[in-house]
């Protein structure tokens, strides 16, 4: 780190999570960061980030942000030779499957999802079975051996319109009951639903919703659907993190909440100084293994290497090109 800095050689860096991140933490992060750069020219990698991850990893190393459903579309156009995944295993496997010829590496093989860990290919099959003749749609929060059972996957930024375009009466939609049960209030489709849950959103209740806004006069509620029905009820909007982060850019709240993981408003506050956070949260563990540590190991060591069985991979991509393509 340069010495004659309290910031290291990258103050144009800092500047930009300034209002987040404090010097002294900085001073941990500037060396990391720097070898970082460095790596991902001699390797020729990109860095893809979920919304969920810290303000110095989004803002600072990443080259491509965002939601699952945007990871997923700009994997497919990547270029370079080394995508790294900074975000769980299933979006690592979304993205290998979307750009099969690229290594695709992911920092901590345990970075996983509680969603994709409540279910496996064989209860996709026994659902079928007891449900001939309903379509399929896999939350892409599951392994690639889930999506090659499915019909078709989603993500919460495109579940209702995903559904709504198989034009049937009921939908096996799974494994995320609550994001299923959010979407048959909005469509009318019958949902049968599997009772997966992400360990994050399902945490928040419609109590903790009622004090944050009798604390917080005027604060405008945003939750994520991945959260039961009740607490969604109580919420102005619901919507993917991309949705939330499109309304606080929206400029329609000065004063905002958002019930979902803690980084989300970190890395608003960034870009968006003007709104004020209010920020209960609840920490996603997996995608907190993702560090600016482990991202320089991955990139020094190539590991760890996602790969996927060719007779997996052609069924479930296909489950994923059926979603891109709505
Ligand atoms: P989205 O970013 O697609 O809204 O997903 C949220 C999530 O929990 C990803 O793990
Ligand atoms: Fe899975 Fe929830 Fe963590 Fe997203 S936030 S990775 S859905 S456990």
């Amino acid at each position: 780190m340069d010495m004659l800095s309290p910031l290291g050689p990258l103050p144009e860096l800092y500047e930009r999570v300034r209002r987040v991140v404090p010097p002294a933490e900085w001073a941990m992060f500037a060396e990391d960061i720097e070898a970082i750069l460095e790596l991902k020219r001699t390797r020729n990698a990109v860095i893809l980030a979920h919304n969920y991850q810290t303000p110095e990893i989004f803002h600072c190393v990443s080259d491509i942000v965002g939601d699952s459903l945007a990871l997923a579309r700009e994997a497919q156009h990547v270029e370079a030779d080394v995508i790294v995944m900074a975000g769980v295993h299933f979006m690592a496997e979304t993205a290998k499957l979307l750009n099969p010829s690229k290594t695709v590496l992911m920092p901590d093989m345990a970075a996983g999802c509680s969603l994709a860990d409540s279910i496996t290919a064989a209860d996709v099959r026994l659902l079928r079975q007891r449900y001939p003749g309903v379509p399929v749609v896999t939350y892409v929060n599951t392994s690639a051996a889930v999506k090659a059972e499915s019909d078709m996957c989603c993500t919460s930024g495109n579940a209702k319109r995903v559904v709504e375009s198989l034009g049937t009466d009921s939908v096996i939609m799974i494994p995320d009951e609550y994001l299923a049960q959010n979407i048959a209030n909005e469509t009318g489709i019958r949902m049968i639903t599997w009772a997966g849950h992400c360990e994050v959103h399902e945490r928040f209740t419609p109590e903790e919703i009622r004090r944050l806004r009798a604390e917080n006069p005027g604060v405008v509620v945003l939750a994520h659907p991945e959260c039961p029905p009740e607490v969604v009820a109580e919420a102005d909007y619901a919507g993917s993190t991309a949705g939330m982060s499109d309304y606080v850019a929206s400029g329609k709240a000065s004063r905002v909440v958002l019930i979902t993981e803690c980084s989300m408003s970190d890395n608003l506050a960034v870009q968006h100084p003007n709104v004020e956070f209010v920020r209960p949260c609840n920490l996603c563990p997996h995608m907190k293994r993702i560090t600016l540590p482990a991202l320089r190991h991955s990139l020094e060591t190539m590991s760890h290497e996602v790969t996927i069985e060719p007779h997996l991979a052609d069924r479930a991509r296909r489950a994923v090109d059926r979603m891109l393509a709505i």
